[in-house]
């Protein structure tokens, strides 16, 4: 599903960096119903790093997915300027996750025509995309 050119592309290093922050965030994961527990590393486009995990809550709509709280951390730490230069999911339970409806639209908010996702496949290497090809038609308040 790579639909990046590869002079876009984040190096190895930085996209290895990510994964492990995304891996550290994951096992901060607060999952006791799904037991599915997710990171989320955020690289802005001014080279800082945020990571965030899924919070879940006993009234299961009240979920937080860890996308959203990596970008919700980014806001808080660095102001409401951030722009997402790349996002990296992972999961430690071993399987292929795509980013959900809603955390596209989350991504979406903050990304630019730059901004790289990568998330897990099930050989447990990640999939690169867009935020274009995840999620065409986003929301945009006011675009008629
Ligand atoms: N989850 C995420 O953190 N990110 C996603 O994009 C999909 C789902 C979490 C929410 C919930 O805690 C668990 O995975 C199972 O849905």
């Amino acid at each position: 599903m790579s639909q990046i050119d590869t002079d876009n592309a984040i190096s190895p290093s930085q996209l290895e960096e990510l994964r492990q922050h995304a891996a550290a965030a994951a096992e901060k994961a607060y999952a006791p119903y799904s037991h599915f527990r997710v990171g989320a590393a955020v690289l802005l486009d001014d080279g800082k790093i945020a990571e965030g995990c899924n919070v879940e809550n006993a009234s299961y709509r009240l979920t937080t997915c860890a996308e959203q709280t990596a970008i919700s951390s980014a806001v808080a730490r660095f102001g409401p300027g951030i722009r997402l230069r790349a996002v990296v999911i992972v999961n430690l339970n071993n399987t292929a996750s795509q980013p959900c409806g809603g955390c596209r639209q989350t991504i979406h908010e903050f990304s630019t025509p730059r901004t790289e996702v990568f998330f897990p496949s099930a050989d447990g290497s990640l999939v690169r995309s867009t935020v274009a090809a995840l999620l065409p038609h986003a929301f945009v308040l006011g675009e008629g």
